[in-house]
């Protein structure tokens, strides 16, 4: 939610601002703004709101002004607090307009310290809970505090989470930085001669690959030459710059219409990367080094949380089935914006799983510090190096599939669902309840899935004609059994978050007891229907739904051919091991509601009223 770029150096500092947006603009895009001290020693403010394209009118504005200064901060919005406007868009700027800050999460105590500004005589040109910082950011230096300081006193007032980045005319080389919670990280970047911070290390990677992360409760001043940290109350702190492996080609689009069509077609090679060094191919073996547990440890487990939300809860759905069948341990997965506020009962031997691509999820970071507090196993399965998650969790999977830039998770996903599924023979195999066997059939059909999923994504023209056909609906139903359930719930989030097409995933057991009453030709169904232990039930289901009018899609496995007498149209996906067959299945649901939203003209990698990182409950 909200992205964040400032930068001090010796370049003109506004099209490096405007190029850190670009990519940041996954986390945000109704508006965007950059402020920039310029050679006048004043705060040169550019600004735009409204649409999907904030970032590219921001780009041609700043072209066409050319704000000169080599300091700036920059921002892109996902609205919280008053509407999508240019006034509530950042940065913004203190009363004397000697302040400029951007900031990202929400101040929850904003109405209390409004009404204690505008007392003291502060106007506010914003509906927002941000200006609030900026004034009192300005009030301190108003008072005669430096910028640091001023950042430091306005932080102990702030309550809730917030990341921040201040900037004054007086002192015009100067960033202050300061973090509070999990509203978003705050990346520190160093190359020759400039210090430069951003929301997220993708938008660094370009100049540098030198960084370091701002812990909650910490304060960071930067010039061009130095970084000095220190917590709220000016202790200074230990901070130290590592060198990351990531790569700023990671996050270009290529040849591809949009990063979803591009993570989409790279599903053959995430799955590779989740299984490296991990899956021996040639001994048909599985470990999870990372995954460290003694087996006294694994076997003191009597219980599996998975936590996470939207397609990440689905995931961890699947990984709950996957561990609760291969380990035998009782599992489940919960959405973590519940799981935090029910008072769950977990402790020491419970193996709580955080679920999250961009380890930065308000809510699953909630629940993961939950988690950590009643002494239960802490792991999380995560895409973002270095994110707050990695630092919660005692255990941290990385799924290693690469940065995912489109809002839909899709690459994420499968190399979760890999990354989940090893662990679980893992864990089985330190308790003592898998067999070498089952071990040996899972690895073998790993070695098979690459090429297997590259198979579903060369079936692209059946799908896209389905896409075509759906167009015309409003609604829809997905519907599958066992682990084809959490693959029946994603692809209805896929179609919503997307295509804005109304759909609901249902377990299809649940029909009769409500859902049936929808049937009718006006919502079809999607009816996730491979040939598993499910299977005949699924018939059952589908042969309800034609029963009473319904259009039905099928997704069933090769060789099948009982669905293509019942269903109005079919997709045929490889047979794989039982326990990998929603790896494949996902696939299919995705490409589904990609080729809706583009035949319906709307823009996948940026679906209105969402954002990529969700770092406000
Ligand atoms: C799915 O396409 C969404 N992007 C969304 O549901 C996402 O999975 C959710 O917000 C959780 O994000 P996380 O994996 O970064 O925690």
């Amino acid at each position: 939610m909200c992205g964040i770029f400032g930068y001090t150096g010796n370049k003109l500092a506004a099209p490096l601002l405007v190029g850190g947006l670009e990519l940041l603009e996954y986390r945000g895009y109704d508006s965007a703004g950059i402020a920039v001290i310029n050679g006048t020693g004043k705060i040169s403010l550019t600004r735009k709101a409204g649409g999907t394209d904030s970032v590219a009118r921001l780009s041609a504005a700043v072209h066409e002004l050319s704000p000169g200064g080599s300091l700036g901060i920059a921002h892109t919005r996902w609205a919280t607090h008053g509407e999508v406007a240019e006034r509530n868009a950042h940065p913004h700027v203190g009363r004397s307009g000697n302040v400029a800050v951007v900031h990202n999460g929400i101040v929850e105590n904003y109405i209390d310290l409004k009404s204690e500004l505008i007392d003291s005589g502060f106007t506010f040109s914003s509906e927002t809970d941000s200006e609030v910082i900026a004034h009192l950011v300005s009030r301190e230096t108003e008072n005669g505090s430096c910028l640091s300081e001023a950042v430091r006193s306005a932080m102990r007032r702030v309550e809730g989470a917030a990341a921040i980045v201040a900037t004054s005319v007086s002192e015009p080389e100067k960033l202050v930085a300061a973090r509070l919670g999990n509203a978003g990280g705050i990346v520190i970047g160093s190359a020759n001669g400039s210090h430069m911070l951003a929301s997220d290390i993708v938008a660094l990677l370009p100049h540098t690959n030198r960084v370091c992360y701002l812990e909650s409760g910490q304060v960071a001043t930067i010039t061009p030459k130095s970084c000095d940290v220190t917590d709220l109350d000016g202790e200074p702190q230990q901070i130290d710059f590592v060198t990351s492996s990531r790569s700023a080609d990671q996050a270009a689009r290529g040849q591809f219409p949009h990063f979803m069509a591009k993570e989409i077609a790279e599903q053959p090679d995430s799955i590779t990367a989740a299984m490296r060094q991990r899956v021996d191919l040639a001994q048909n073996t599985i470990d999870v080094p990372e995954f460290d547990l003694t087996p006294e440890q694994a076997s003191a487990i009597d219980r599996a949380v998975f936590i996470g939300m939207g397609t990440s809860l689905h995931t961890g759905m699947h990984g709950a089935s996957t561990l609760e069948r291969l380990a035998q341990v009782p599992s489940y997965a919960e959405n973590a914006s519940e799981f935090r506020y029910r008072h769950p009962v977990v402790n020491e031997n419970t193996l709580v799983v955080s679920v999250t691509q961009s380890g930065e999820t308000a809510d699953t970071l909630a629940a993961m510090e939950l988690a950590r507090d009643s002494g239960s196993k802490l792991v999380t399965a995560v895409e973002a190096e270095g994110t707050q998650a990695t630092r919660l969790a005692d255990i941290t999977l990385p799924v290693r599939c690469g940065q995912e830039i489109g809002v839909a998770a899709t690459k994420t996903m499968v190399a979760t669902m890999i990354t989940l599924t090893l662990m679980g023979a893992r864990l089985a195999a330190l308790r003592g309840v898998m067999s070498r066997e089952t071990e040996s059939e899972i690895a073998k059909a790993l070695a098979s899935l690459p090429s297997l999923a590259g198979t579903v994504l060369e079936r692209d023209e059946p799908v896209k004609k389905i896409a075509q056909d759906l167009t015309a609906y409003r609604h829809l139903l997905y519907l599958g059994r066992g682990t084809q359930f959490p693959i029946a719930m994603e692809g209805a989030l896929k179609m919503k978050e997307i295509a804005y097409i109304h759909a609901e995933g249902y377990a299809a057991g649940e029909m009769k007891h409500g859902v049936n009453a929808l049937i009718s030709a006006e919502m079809p169904t999607v009816a996730l229907a491979p040939r598993d232990e499910m299977f005949e039930k699924m018939v059952s289901n589908v042969n309800e739904v034609k029963s009473r009018g319904g259009h039905v899609i099928a997704v069933t496995t090769d060789g099948d051919d009982v669905m293509e007498s019942i269903a109005d149209d079919v997709l045929y996906v490889p047979q794989t091991h039982p326990l990998l067959q929603p790896i494949l299945n996902v696939i299919p649901m995705q490409m589904l509601a990609y080729h809706t939203a583009v035949a319906l003209g709307m823009d996948p990698d940026k679906p209105r009223n969402l954002a990529k990182t969700v770092t406000v409950e």
